[in-house]
């Protein structure tokens, strides 16, 4: 058996390795800089208890992207080093970020032990490759994102830090290939065990899901689907989920093989990159030839995210989330029994408050990113959960899941076509919203994106906006004169949360002007870039009279934008005239 020796390294502290909303995300040139991704996860092992390192299984994958595999090489070297006793990898490196909840979850290993934690090495929805980025992220033992105190404490270490721990001579392990790997350490046996994690994944969803019914659904020669993983690590999955257990064509699946550099494309499902499904669902600007699929979908590069297309429709995911809390208990045998309550992130629209309020669940208003979600799962608060930026979820792991989203729309689809399949038309996806917005009324909504702004006018601009808080007077005389027909702000506040569960308390996380008619416009600067600031303006009209529900969104909205970007002086300050990216 391969023995290993420790050794330890002198290292200084690195500026910047501060976690976002999700990890830390940095070019690849920068993680490629000496001890740059040692030092931060020396610093996360000095964070955790030692419990949870010395003796612990940990899993060590993620999206595949470049340098993926060189990192998953380090972190094992200095696993061992750290005293940790096993360490689980996915075939080829690659672990969906809801596979890693799953499998932190649910999986027993080899020898019989359960995972304490993961290093997910993904950069979400960014770009891959040598120029593009690459991140780190901790998950717990309840398979969600390391909660604030711990990634402060990551921080605060990676800014003291004087030595990290490291088996150099560990030979690198083979992870083209199941199996385990076992070695011996000064502190005892050290194990790698790669597997695939598709089956834990497969199985996992489908005590969820009635696979039988969607496979009806999918059989019908009525119903005909697309699936677009953006060559992320999602194609792994779709395989074997949407082929082989549901009997979708193959041809259904585009851009299903996962690649380093995402085939040189924004791996991120929204309506601007993910073009290919966006021309076939024929919400392209040229119309495809041929039938257009019935029901479309697309994932991001780790794929947690996901966006729902109809024929020649888009689902917003605000509104995706509120259908699907307010169909789960009929069309998904998981939530048979009832929904514990529902949760949406503060910038995420209303209709899931309108869900809640008709059936009568709990419901809960968190700031943007995964995490907060957690805790009010782990407390047996909510079931159902979803944010604006293309992230639907449930309790039954502790991330946002892509491909559960999507199976939780066939179902519905499934549960509406039950008694339909043979007969004359199909409940198609745009039938399903227009009919909750009947019902519930529709929520306008659209999110501007400025990229890589200044980071110093950004914050110029975030600043003004909150100074502006103080006198609504002034704010609504500002209005007027842009767009006399909006109504008057009444509210105007800083989002600040405080945890029902933990009574931890989250502030200045986004900047809140509502309006007397119930609208809403939140500034956010995001948390995930890796270069110069982005700013997020997030704008929100509620129309219930269901005679008006059916405008085009970008129209029904301008007065709004107008005023949000006359309140934000957003060129003034950034010399911008337009938004990178529209939702
Ligand atoms: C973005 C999204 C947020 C999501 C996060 C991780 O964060 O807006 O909802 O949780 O990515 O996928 P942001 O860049 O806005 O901080
Ligand atoms: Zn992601």
């Amino acid at each position: 058996m391969v023995m290993f020796t420790v050794v330890r390294k002198e290292t200084t502290p690195i500026e910047g390795q501060k976690p976002g909303t999700s990890g830390l995300r940095k070019k690849v040139t920068v993680f490629k800089q000496p001890n740059y991704l040692h030092n931060f996860v020396q610093s996360t092992f000095n964070a955790l208890p030692a419990d949870k390192v010395k003796g612990a299984t940990i899993v060590v994958s993620g999206d595949g992207r470049y340098f993926s595999k060189d990192a998953i090489q380090i972190i094992i070297k200095m696993a061992a080093a750290n005293g940790v006793k096993c360490v689980w990898v996915g075939q080829n490196g690659l672990m969906s970020t809801p596979a890693v909840s799953g499998v932190i979850r649910e999986r027993t290993g080899a020898d019989g032990s359960k995972a304490t934690g993961a290093f997910i090495l993904t950069a979400s929805h960014n770009p891959g490759g040598p120029h593009e980025d690459f991140g780190v992220k901790y998950n717990m033992e309840n398979g969600g994102p390391a909660p604030e105190a711990v990634t402060d404490k990551i921080f605060a270490n990676t800014k003291i830090i004087n030595e990290y721990f490291i088996a150099e001579d560990l030979p690198d392990v083979d992870i083209s290939v199941t199996g385990v790997t076992c070695c011996n350490g000064p502190e005892g046996p050290f194990s790698v065990e790669v597997f695939d994690s598709s089956v834990d994944y497969v199985k996992l969803m489908k005590s969820i899901f009635d696979f039988e019914s969607i496979q009806k659904l999918l059989s019908s020669p009525k119903f005909t689907f697309c699936y677009d993983a953006l060559h992320g690590v999602a194609g792994a999955y779709a395989k074997r989920i949407f082929v082989e257990e549901l009997g979708a064509d193959e041809s259904s699946l585009i851009n299903c093989v996962p690649k380093e550099d995402f085939g040189g494309g924004h791996p991120d499902p929204n309506l601007t990159y993910a073009k290919e499904l966006v021309a076939r669902m024929g919400l392209g600007k040229s119309s495809p030839q041929g039938e257009l699929p019935e029901f479309g979908a697309a994932a991001d590069g780790d794929a947690d995210r996901n966006m729902i297309l109809g024929k020649r429709f888009f689902v917003t995911p605000s509104d995706s989330v509120a259908i699907i809390a307010a169909n789960a208990v009929q069309s998904i045998p998981y939530f048979a029994s009832g929904l514990k309550g529902v949760a949406r992130s503060m910038p995420t629209s209303a209709a899931l408050d309108v869900v809640a309020k008709n059936l009568n669940l709990k419901f809960f208003e968190v700031p943007t990113g995964w995490k907060f979600f957690g805790n009010l799962m782990d407390a047996g608060l909510c079931s159902v959960c979803g944010e604006e930026s293309f992230g639907t979820g449930s309790d039954h792991i502790r991330e946002k899941d892509g491909i559960w989203a999507v199976l939780a729309w066939l179902s519905i689809l499934a549960f509406r076509n039950k008694d339909s399949l043979d007969g004359e038309k199909l409940v198609t996806v745009e039938d399903i919203v227009l009919q909750h917005w009947a019902t519930y009324g529709r929520h306008y909504y659209t999110r501007y994106d400025y990229e890589n702004v200044d980071a110093g006018a950004a914050k110029e601009l975030m600043a003004q906006l909150v100074s502006l808080q103080s006198s609504l007077s002034d704010v609504n005389k500002m209005i007027k004169e842009v767009r006399p027909e909006v109504a008057d702000v009444v509210e105007a506040d800083e989002f600040e949360y405080k945890d029902p569960v933990d009574g931890s308390v989250s502030k200045h996380q986004g900047i809140r002007y509502l309006f007397a008619d119930g609208s809403r416009l939140v500034f956010r600067l995001s948390g995930t870039g890796s270069e110069g600031a982005t700013i997020r303006i997030y704008i929100e009209q509620y129309e219930k009279d269901s005679s008006k529900t059916g405008r085009d969104s970008q129209e029904a909205l301008a007065p709004l934008v107008d005023v949000a970007l006359k309140l934000s002086k957003m060129q003034e300050f950034t010399g911008r005239s337009a938004p990178t990216v529209i939702t």
